[in-house]
């Protein structure tokens, strides 16, 4: 089991990574507080799999229990979901000492996030990731949203767990496409602050292809040391935390068109995303064309999409792509900010790119 602290002076808390550590997790619970009433939210998925570990381990710890299975997908990422779960929340009592687990996804994690941010003003919550993407990213650092009309986690807190546990044997219950889609967030790690986890990635090919789980643990704890330094030093992302968002303009875009449906994960997103914005730092001189093509290489070497004709639908054109980026979060008095590398493993955020040097490049890529 290995153990790393996110510091966060009196919000700090531990993400647990290990094998087969669900039913350990009665007891990884009791180290972090007494609490009165614990409730599971999960997934119809996931919930089938590994709910029974989850709530025996707590049962036989002396914990009340209750728990809730929701339907699976980003279908649940909106105000209908939330209002049922705070609700479901408070009908079962749980008080100001209450812990809500969100074991799942990214998408669940979110939601229950930002369900249990706002019952009786906030209640604990530990995550328990049973995706990569989840494991690698969105479980750690405190990001809670729902999505609006107007665009993807435009609703949301900052809300930081108790407690991250994350068993990697769940991932092996993924499909190829799912754990693909988290290995976005893996490179992106690599791609903004450690080349040397680039290189690793590289080297370590057919290990992680293969899901062995020594490579993969290895994998998320890296992973999470990398994004748990930018959390402790930018929790809000007033700076540095935006060069997470590596690939996430360009890529929420796509997935607002995709209208957040199967036809494009997250994780794809983010990859696609990624490839152009490697490609519009080159267009903007700012980054070598051998650079652009080491990652293609590596997107392409693991079987993930990765350019925007990987999108199985009619393409955007840039007129479109432009207007839901204008909706990102990120923009600042009208202007895109956009997270641009200079190489793999250096990469810097840019408030100052114009609209028309932004058109001009999708033109090449765009039909
Ligand atoms: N997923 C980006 C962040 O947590 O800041």
């Amino acid at each position: 089991m290995n153990r790393q602290k996110v510091d966060l002076k009196e919000s700090s808390y531990e993400i647990i990574v290990g094998k087969n550590i669900l039913s350990e997790l009665g007891n990884l619970i009791t180290e972090v507080g007494d609490f009165s009433k614990i409730a599971i939210i999960t997934d119809n998925n996931v919930g089938s799999l590994y709910l029974d570990a989850v709530r025996g381990s707590l049962l036989k710890k002396g914990f009340s229990v209750c728990d809730i299975e929701i339907s699976d997908g980003e279908g649940v990422k909106g105000w209908r979901y939330a209002e049922k779960l705070v609700e479901w929340i408070l009908e079962n009592k749980l008080d100001r000492e209450g812990l809500v687990i969100a074991l799942g996804g990214g998408v669940l994690g979110d939601l229950v996030g930002f369900s249990a941010s706002i019952a009786r003003r906030g209640l604990s919550l530990i995550q328990i990731p049973t995706t990569l993407l989840a494991q690698v990213d969105s479980s750690v650092g405190g990001k809670t949203a729902i999505n609006s009309k107007f665009g993807k986690n435009l609703i949301g807190t900052f809300f930081q767990p108790k407690l991250v546990v994350s068993d990697v044997l769940t991932l092996s219950s993924l499909s190829g496409r799912h754990f693909l889609s988290g290995m976005s967030e893996v490179i992106k790690y690599g791609l903004i602050r450690d080349p040397v986890f680039f290189n690793w990635i590289e080297e370590n090919l057919s290990e992680i292809k293969s899901g062995n789980p020594e490579v993969i643990s290895e994998l998320v704890i890296w992973s999470c040391s990398i994004k748990a330094q930018f959390v402790q030093k930018d929790e809000r992302e007033m700076g540095e935390r935006a060069l997470l968002n590596l690939g996430h303009t360009f890529g929420h875009a796509l997935e607002t068109y995709t209208g957040y449906s199967n036809k494009l994960f997250h994780g794809e997103a983010v990859s696609i995303g990624t490839t152009i914005a490697f490609q519009f730092s080159h267009f903007l001189g700012m980054c070598s064309i051998s650079d652009v093509n080491r990652l293609i290489h590596l997107y392409a070497k693991l079987g993930m999409k990765h350019q925007i004709k990987d999108i199985s639908m009619t393409l955007p054109s840039p007129k479109v792509l432009i207007k839901f980026m204008l909706q990102d979060k990120k923009v600042k008095n009208g202007n895109i900010t956009y997270i641009l590398p200079k190489k793999i493993g250096k990469c810097i955020v840019s408030e100052n790119c114009s609209t028309e040097n932004v058109n001009e490049f999708l033109n090449t890529i765009c039909p």
